[in-house]
């Protein structure tokens, strides 16, 4: 059985979401599946939409592999406000080590 870790999603509106992330997936689809709908994810994760913005914290950017330069591409065109922080949510996999990390989402997609 896939492993599971507990995530939380801090919405736009200032709520928390827990929610259960099986290890392997990504943060988008976790959110897709736990029904965040924060976040949108138009093109399903094929990193042609930037409609799974999210904002990471220091503690997950520590733990995960940088945005490439297509992603970084992207990113210049979210609809929320860009921040250091920004990543694409579809191009970051959920690992044992994110136990309890919290995602933000962004005021628009
Ligand atoms: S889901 Fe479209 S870029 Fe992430």
């Amino acid at each position: 059985m896939a492993k599971e870790i507990t995530l939380n999603f801090k919405l736009a509106d200032g709520e928390v979401r827990t929610v259960d992330a099986v290890v392997g997936d990504s943060v988008m689809e976790t959110a897709i599946k736990n029904d965040i709908d924060d976040v949108v994810a138009e093109c399903g994760g094929s990193l042609i939409c930037a409609t799974c913005h999210v904002y990471v914290s220091d503690e997950t950017a520590a733990i995960i592999d940088e945005a490439d330069d297509t992603e970084l591409d992207m990113l210049e065109g979210t609809s929320a406000e860009r921040r250091d922080n920004s990543r694409l949510s579809c191009q970051i996999f959920v690992t044992e080590a994110m136990e309890g990390h919290t995602f933000e989402t962004p005021e628009s997609q």
